[in-house]
């Protein structure tokens, strides 16, 4: 069975496990430390990359979550963040803050400007991404790579996220748990990479996994309340997907809410001990 927006076979569940013995032993690690959402009250979110497609959709989320009462969310222009925007003048508990993750002054600023609104931070999702535009398209053999292409996949996918983690660590290391969440793609696995092709966004989410894997690691050490986690969404209907969904079964692409109450659902289960895993929107662990 082939991924509908990636063409990858689609990983059984069997595959993503890992060997019984690791499962015992993260069953067991798993009980031992609860939900990290199970406890969440008066939380206060961020959601970076807010302002439409599966971020948009996180910030509607939010706002019907009584357990989170503030929620900061990110946009890159105004004109692109109309219904963000709009969303905020009506809803007290919405606040929204222009970075472009490209830009590090911006992350640095962006961050400087919430923490005059909150000391810290309770869950974290970073919903940027970029796969194409009206020049960029992704590259389907080796002769189609373009430095300047491959560049702007890495600054907006990989080191806008490993920026992020930079930044947010002050506001993230307190005393109550939290979670960072942040939406890779399944594509970007290179043990399940069979089918080649997408060069750029494939390398520059595999790049995004291994920043925050390794960020999780120096986390375990400086904000040991924080678990890290990469999630993929499955093939779902925003701007980003829509040049390839032709050929997507229906029952395979998911509508936004539908990805973020799943997303939702994975994260209600996570733990501090799942720090630095990589989830799929079934709950499955996807193999690096
Ligand atoms: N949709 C899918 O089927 C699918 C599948 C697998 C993974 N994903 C991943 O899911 C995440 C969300 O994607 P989506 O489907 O919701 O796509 P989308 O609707 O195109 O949203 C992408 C978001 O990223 C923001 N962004 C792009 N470049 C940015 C930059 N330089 N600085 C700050 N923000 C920037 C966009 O802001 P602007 O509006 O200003 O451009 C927008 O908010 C991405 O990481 C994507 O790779 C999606």
């Amino acid at each position: 069975m082939l991924c509908g927006l990636c063409k990858l076979p689609a990983l059984s569940y069997a595959n993503a496990r890992l060997t019984p013995y690791a499962d015992f032993m993260t069953d067991q690690l798993r009980t031992s430390s609860p939900p990290i959402f199970e406890a969440m009250q008066s939380g206060h979110a961020l959601v970076v990359g807010g302002n439409r497609g599966i971020g948009l959709g996180f910030v509607k989320q939010l706002l019907n979550d009584e357990r989170f009462d503030q929620i900061f969310a990110t946009y890159r222009t105004v004109a692109a963040a109309t219904e963000l925007l709009q969303l905020a003048q009506t809803q007290d508990r919405l606040h929204c803050i222009a970075m472009d993750l490209t830009e590090e002054s911006q992350i640095e600023q962006g961050l400087v400007e919430l923490k005059t609104m909150t000391p810290e931070l309770h869950f974290v999702i970073n919903c940027v991404g970029f796969l194409h535009d009206g020049t960029i398209t992704p590259e389907k053999a080796l002769r189609q790579l373009q430095t300047d292409n491959l560049m702007r996949y890495f600054q907006v996918n990989s080191i806008g996220a490993a920026l992020l983690a930079k930044y947010l660590l002050p506001l993230l290391n307190h005393k109550k748990p939290n979670i960072f969440a942040t939406i890779s793609a399944k594509i970007g696995s290179i043990e399940d990479n069979r089918l080649g092709g997408w060069y750029g966004y494939r390398a520059s989410k595999a790049a995004l996994n291994m920043f925050l894997k390794t960020a999780a690691i120096e986390y375990s050490r400086r904000s040991k309340q924080t678990a890290i986690v990469l999630l993929h969404p499955g093939t779902t209907d925003t701007r980003l997907s829509e040049p390839f969904q032709q050929g997507v079964p229906p029952e395979k692409l998911f509508p936004v809410e539908k990805t973020v109450g799943l997303l939702m659902q994975v994260l209600g289960t996570v733990t501090l001990t799942d720090n630095g895993s990589f989830f799929s929107w079934d709950g499955s662990r996807l193999p690096w």
